[in-house]
């Protein structure tokens, strides 16, 4: 197929269009770069030994998207969007303009040129405070800031959006959390200033350019108190794309995906495993919670299992070690 990938210089994206490659797909991308680098691009080509064709431009910018559309695009799979919770709060509208009016747009376009796949990512984030672990599709969705209201929004204007469409099909990719990289070292997780997220924040502190880690509060009702995620290989998810883009092809209307492990990690496990993984000690100081954090998250992924037939291979010893095999190779990303 020939798919186009938007956010695609991102870090699932970026991780996602090697996999594409590799299972001989045509692959196109655009990417404004507002959070990447086209190096991650050429990286993915030296990778796989193929060219992709890149459109840099905005999703907004209907141009751009009927450029990029181009070329006989059989699917999309949509990753473009800011997705920073803090920063979501502060600045709701760019949020809201970014990602929902972003696939408006999007959709839009696809509508105008008769693309009829979508694939989407969405978040475990439109899970709210679940109530109870694991968690399956059928649980009841809710939000706990701007970019998880826009994550659930684009779930709903995406399923409203494809039923209206005769033949097409829409995949809801519910990411829990990604970590990881390559296992070449040579693309990985590029955050920009200090990151939010555990596993590049442990990997930095590893390799010096932080002191400590600030673990965010050991009074939660975990096993040691420390928050508990599903942590999932970014290569596991990237397989899961082709999967999903796979089954768009070949089943009609919207459908939800989880996609995770199955398995929680606390805080300090994922310290103790990277410490294992790399020799490397993580210094940490336990802090208070976070605003906004839940205590454990976790995945029920067997209907991915059932009807992509996808699940999680790589364990948390294999996240860890990719992660720091880019982190110690690339100090400083892909500056
Ligand atoms: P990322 O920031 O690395 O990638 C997003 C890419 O989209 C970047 O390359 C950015 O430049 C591009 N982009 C953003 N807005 C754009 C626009 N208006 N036009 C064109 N390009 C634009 O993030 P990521 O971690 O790779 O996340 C990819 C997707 O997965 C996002 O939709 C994110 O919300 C979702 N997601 C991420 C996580 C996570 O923890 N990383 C978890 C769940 C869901
Ligand atoms: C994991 C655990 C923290 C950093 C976020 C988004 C979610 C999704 C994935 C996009 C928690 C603790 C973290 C640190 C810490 N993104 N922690 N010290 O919060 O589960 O999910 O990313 O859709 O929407 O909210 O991931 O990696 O930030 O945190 O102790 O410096 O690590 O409290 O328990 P989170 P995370």
């Amino acid at each position: 197929m020939h798919i186009l990938v938007t956010g695609g210089a991102g870090y699932i994206g970026s991780h996602t269009c090697v996999v594409l490659l590799e299972a001989g797909h045509e692959v196109s991308v655009l990417d404004n770069l507002c959070n990447s680098s086209a190096e991650a691009l050429r990286r993915v080509e030296a990778i796989t030994g193929r060219s992709l064709r890149f459109v840099e431009g905005d999703i907004r910018d209907p141009a751009k998207l009927a450029q990029a559309l181009e070329g006989g695009v059989e699917a999309v799979i949509h990753f473009a969007a800011l997705k920073a919770v803090g920063e979501s709060c502060e600045q709701p509208l760019a949020y809201f303009d970014n990602n929902i009016s972003g696939t408006i747009a999007l959709m839009q376009a696809m509508e105008a040129k008769g693309v009829p796949r979508l694939v989407f990512s969405s978040s475990a984030t439109v899970y709210g405070e679940a109530k109870t672990n694991p968690v399956d599709e059928q649980a009841p969705l809710s939000v706990t800031n701007p970019y998880g209201r826009t994550k659930l929004v684009m779930e709903q204007l995406i399923g409203d959006w494809s039923a209206s469409q005769s033949g097409a099909s829409a995949v809801l990719l519910r990411y829990f959390n990604p970590v990881g990289a390559h296992p070449s070292g040579r693309i990985g997780e590029d955050p920009q200033g200090e990151p939010n997220n555990l596993m590049p924040y442990v990997a930095q502190v590893a390799v010096g350019r932080r002191e400590r880690l600030r673990v965010y509060g050991n009074d939660y009702p975990t096993p040691d108190g420390t928050g508990v995620r599903d942590y999932i290989h970014v290569m596991d998810l990237a397989r899961a794309h082709v999967r999903a883009v796979e089954y768009a092809a070949g089943n009609r209307g919207c459908r939800a995906f989880n996609l995770g492990t199955g398995r929680g990690y606390s805080v300090l496990e994922v310290i103790t495993a990277f410490e294992e993984a790399t020799g490397r000690l993580v210094p940490y100081d336990i802090e208070a919670r976070r605003p906004g954090d839940v205590a454990a998250l976790t995945a029920d992924p067997s209907l991915a299992q059932v009807e992509l037939g996808w699940r999680a291979e790589l364990d948390i010893a294999a996240m860890c070690e990719d992660a720091w095999r880019w982190q110690s190779g690339n100090p400083e990303g892909y500056a």
